[in-house]
């Protein structure tokens, strides 16, 4: 009898355990109707005006903890360019760097606009902008709070890269696209689940900086460097997916033989490989 009754209490616990894993951490804004809309807002960060869009999911539902993505533009871009997309075939990056079409609304967007078009982050006052935008928004929008993320092309990477360094804890993974470290990298000693790509012919942002920037995570996730370094087969990308990564951190490499560009395609391809990379990257967690 109290063997069976330990069994019952032992399957309660499990049945327990296992509710708390998939539940999700929901913001203060869960089960409120939202004020916040798909359009552009201002705040006042560090006393100066910040400008941001927003893009709800359609069918918005305040009961489901929605993912919250954070897209960060090239220097001399803008938030605006990110909403409208540029062409691929000319450079540019897709709207919202392309992840919609391929997040089936399980998620938030929000594109913050930079001053001076970048993202300089004097005294940290990029990274005091994030922070005020997760908090403005999770106390109106329902999110799961595990489950934020964080991309950008260029400057947009090291804005992502800062993020990864410095917020950690407030931050699932990041996407890092032909970036720089041009942005800071406050603290820097803890894990983020880490994807980069970067070009080898890249002329703006040398393909070294990108690896540098990739083994800072490949370290801070207990990774095994992978030597030599990983080459493009010829107009193929190659993925490297690192081993031996802390169990929730993993660190994806995409390098391919293109130059300063977002909208990289593999040879006999028109489609850009970022989005999907990155959307396959973030959708693991959940
Ligand atoms: C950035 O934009 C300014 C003004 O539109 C232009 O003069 C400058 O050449 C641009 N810089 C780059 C790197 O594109
Ligand atoms: C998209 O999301 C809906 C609602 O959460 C879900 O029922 C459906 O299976 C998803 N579709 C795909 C292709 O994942």
């Amino acid at each position: 009898m109290a063997r069976r009754l330990n069994l019952i209490a032992a399957v309660g616990l499990l049945v327990l355990a296992c509710i708390s894993l998939v539940a999700a951490d929901k913001s203060a804004g869960c089960g409120k109707n939202p004020t916040i809309k798909s359009q552009q807002y201002t705040i006042q960060v560090n006393g100066k005006q910040r400008q941001y869009f927003m893009k709800l999911p359609d069918r918005y539902d305040k009961d489901r903890a929605y993912r919250l993505v954070f897209l960060w533009h090239q220097l001399n871009g803008s938030a605006q360019k990110i909403v409208n997309g540029e062409d691929p075939n000319r450079g540019g990056a897709l709207a919202y760097y392309g992840l919609p079409p391929l997040s089936n609304n399980s998620a938030i967007f929000v594109v913050p606009n930079g001053l001076n078009a970048g993202w300089g982050n004097q005294g940290g006052e990029d990274v005091m902008f994030f922070d005020q935008l997760v908090k403005t928004i999770e106390a109106d929008l329902c999110v799961d709070t595990k489950l934020r993320f964080s991309t950008g092309f260029s400057y947009g990477g090291a804005m992502s890269f800062a993020l990864a360094c410095a917020r950690p804890k407030d931050i699932r993974a990041v996407a890092v696209l032909s970036g720089g470290m041009l942005s800071g990298c406050a603290g820097g000693n803890d894990p983020v689940a880490y994807y980069g790509q970067h070009g080898t012919s890249d002329s703006v942002l040398n393909v070294n900086g990108g690896r540098q920037m990739r083994d800072r995570f490949v370290k801070n996730n207990g990774c095994t460097p992978v030597s030599p370094e990983p080459q493009p087969n010829g107009g193929q990308s190659v993925k490297t997916v690192y081993k031996g990564c802390k169990e929730g951190y993993p660190v994806t490499w995409v390098i391919h033989n293109g130059d300063h560009n977002p909208s990289q395609v593999n040879s006999g391809s028109s489609t850009p490989f970022a989005p999907a990379n990155t959307w396959e990257f973030f959708s693991q967690f959940s």
